[in-house]
C-alpha cells in the first residue's frame, strides 16, 4: 500500500528512561489514518527507492537542516477552566486558593460563552506549546465539560476531559458542587455517553474521564458510584492523590488509610488511572499503584507551590510505578510543558542536594534523587503515552503521527557544533520558546 505522506528530517525520541534516539535524515511514512507506517533510517537498503516514490509522487517534505522533529507533548493533568487564573495567588496555601479563587471561577463555566471562549483559547495555546494530547478536568457543569471535549476535537487535539465531581456539602460550598451524590454519578454517566458518542467524530478521538476532584470534595457514596462507572464503562479515571500535608491528613484522618488505599477501595485505581502530584505516596500506597499499573501525573511547577515537598520520582520507578508529566495549570502558572521538563529537572537536584545550607553536606539531600533531561524528556513523551494505554509519544512505527516541527533559528545557539546529537535536543529542551516550534501535527495532521 502506498502511504498518504512522509517527511524527511532529523528526529529525537525516547528509547527508554535514559535513552534517546536520534534519528539523522530520517523518511517518516504516516498512513492516512495518521500512523506512522515506516521510518527508513538513512542507512536502510530501500531508503533511496522510498524517497524516489514519494518525491516523484509530490508527497515528501523535506525538512531544512535547522529544523528538528520530537514528539508530541503529553500533559497528563491540566485544569482548562483555571486557564484564566494562570500566573495569580500562588503565594496562597492550597486549601485558601481552592476556596477563594478557583471555586468562584470554575463556578462561571455553567455561561457556555465564556466556556467557548476560555477553553479555545487553552487549547490553542497548549497545541501552540507542543502538547498534542492533553488530559483536562474542566467542571462541575456538564454541558461545558462536553464543550471542552468537543473544543478538542475540533482543534485536532487529543483530550482526555472529566466532568469534575464534588458533591460533599460539608466541604464545598453551595455555589459550587454537585447537588447530592446520585445527581454526581447520574451527571457524569450522561457525560461519558455524550462524549462516546461523538467520541469518534475526530480523528485523533477524544475520550471521557472519571474525575472525582480529590476525596476530600467527595461523599464515599459519590466515590463509589464514580468508580462503578469507571468499571462499566472501561474509561480513564482521573484525582488528585496525596498532594500536600494538608490533602494528605484529611484523608487518612476521614478513612484511618491513605488516598492509594481509599481510592482503591471505590474502584478507582486501575490501569486507566492517573493521580496527580502524589508525593507523599508511602511504601504500601507504592505498591497498590504499581500493582494497578495507575500512573502519576508529576507536576514540579504546581508542587514548588502548593505540595511542600519534591516529588521523589527516581525512588517512585524504581518501586515500579510509572510517572508522566504535567502541568497542572493553574497550580502550575506555566501552559508550556518545556517549563515542566524543566522545573522536574532543577526541583529534583535540589531534593538530591537539599536546600538548606545551615545542614551539613550529608544530610542535607535525599540521595539519588537528581533526574536527567532525558529522564524528564521520557516522562513527558513516552510515560504519559504508558499512562493513557495509548500509542503515543514515540516516533515508531505503530504510533501516531504526532509531532512538534522545532525551528533553531531564534533563541537556540548555532555558533558551534555540538559534540554530539544529544547536546543539540537538550538546547532544545532547555531553550526553546513556543516561538521555535513552528508546526504541530497530531494523528497525522497539521493543526499548528
Ligand atoms: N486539589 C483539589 N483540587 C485541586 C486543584 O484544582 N489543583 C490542585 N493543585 N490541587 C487540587
Ligand atoms: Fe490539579
Amino acid at each position: 500500500m502506498f502511504n498518504n505522506t512522509a517527511i524527511q528530517g532529523n528526529a529525537f525520541y525516547s528509547m527508554d528512561f535514559n535513552k534517546i534516539k536520534y534519528v539523522s535524515n530520517g523518511i517518516f511514512c504516516v498512513s492516512n489514518e495518521g500512523y506512522i507506517d515506516e521510518v527508513y533510517e538513512e542507512d536502510h537498503k530501500d531508503y533511496d527507492l522510498i524517497r524516489f516514490k514519494y518525491l516523484k509522487s509530490g508527497k515528501l517534505r523535506i525538512l531544512s537542516d535547522s529544523e528538528v522533529m520530537l514528539p508530541g507533548f503529553v500533559d497528563l493533568h491540566i485544569h482548562a477552566s483555571q486557564w484564566p487564573q494562570a500566573g495569580t495567588a500562588l503565594d496562597r496555601p492550597l486549601e485558601t486558593w481552592l476556596g477563594e479563587y478557583t471555586f468562584p471561577l470554575e463556578s462561571r463555566f455553567k455561561d457556555l460563552v465564556f466556556a467557548n471562549e476560555v477553553y479555545l483559547d487553552v487549547i490553542n495555546t497548549t497545541l501552540t506549546h507542543g502538547t498534542t494530547t492533553a488530559m483536562y478536568f474542566a467542571t462541575v457543569d456538564r454541558e461545558s465539560s462536553i464543550l471542552l471535549a468537543g473544543l478538542c476535537g475540533e482543534s485536532g487535539q487529543r483530550g482526555l476531559v472529566g466532568k469534575v465531581v464534588m458533591d460533599d456539602p460539608s466541604s464545598n460550598s453551595d455555589f459550587y458542587r454537585d447537588a447530592s451524590p446520585e445527581e454526581a454519578v447520574y451527571e457524569t454517566e450522561k457525560f461519558i455517553n455524550e462524549v462516546l458518542k461523538i467520541q469518534n467524530t475526530y480523528k485523533q478521538k477524544i475520550y471521557p474521564v472519571v474525575t472525582p476532584r480529590f476525596i476530600p470534595s467527595c461523599t464515599p457514596k459519590a466515590l463509589e458510584g464514580l468508580g462503578m462507572l469507571a468499571r462499566k464503562y472501561d474509561v480513564h479515571v482521573q484525582t488528585h492523590c496525596s498532594e500536600s500535608d494538608w490533602a494528605h491528613q484529611f484523608v487518612k484522618e476521614k478513612y484511618g488509610v491513605n488516598d492509594a488505599k481509599a481510592l482503591d477501595n471505590f474502584g478507582l485505581i486501575t490501569e486507566k488511572t492517573v493521580i496527580a502530584h502524589a508525593p507523599f505516596l508511602e511504601p504500601d500506597d507504592l505498591k497498590i499503584i504499581a500493582g494497578k499499573k495507575t500512573s502519576i501525573a508529576h507536576s514540579p511547577l504546581s508542587n514548588a507551590y502548593f505540595a511542600n515537598s519534591v516529588l521523589p520520582l527516581k525512588d517512585f520507578r524504581s518501586k515500579g510505578v510509572n510517572v508522566g508529566m504535567a502541568t497542572d495549570i493553574s497550580g502550575g502558572y506555566s501552559p508550556s510543558m518545556y517549563q515542566s521538563i524543566r522545573q522536574a529537572v532543577i526541583s529534583s537536584r535540589m531534593l538530591q542536594e537539599g536546600v538548606n545550607p545551615s545542614l551539613p553536606r550529608d544530610e542535607r539531600g535525599r540521595p539519588c534523587s537528581s533526574i536527567t533531561i532525558n529522564n524528564a524528556f521520557y516522562s513527558a513523551t513516552v510515560a504519559g503515552g504508558i499512562a493513557l494505554n495509548l500509542p503515543i509519544g514515540k516516533l515508531e512505527k505503530g504510533y501516531s503521527f504526532d509531532v512538534q516541527i522545532i525551528n533553531m533559528e531564534n533563541n537556540i545557539p548555532r555558533f558551534y557544533k555540538e559534540k554530539n546529537p544529544e547536546d543539540l535536543l537538550h538546547k532544545i529542551l532547555l531553550l526553546s520558546e513556543s516561538s521555535n516550534i513552528k508546526e504541530v501535527w497530531v494523528q497525522g495532521c497539521r493543526v499548528k
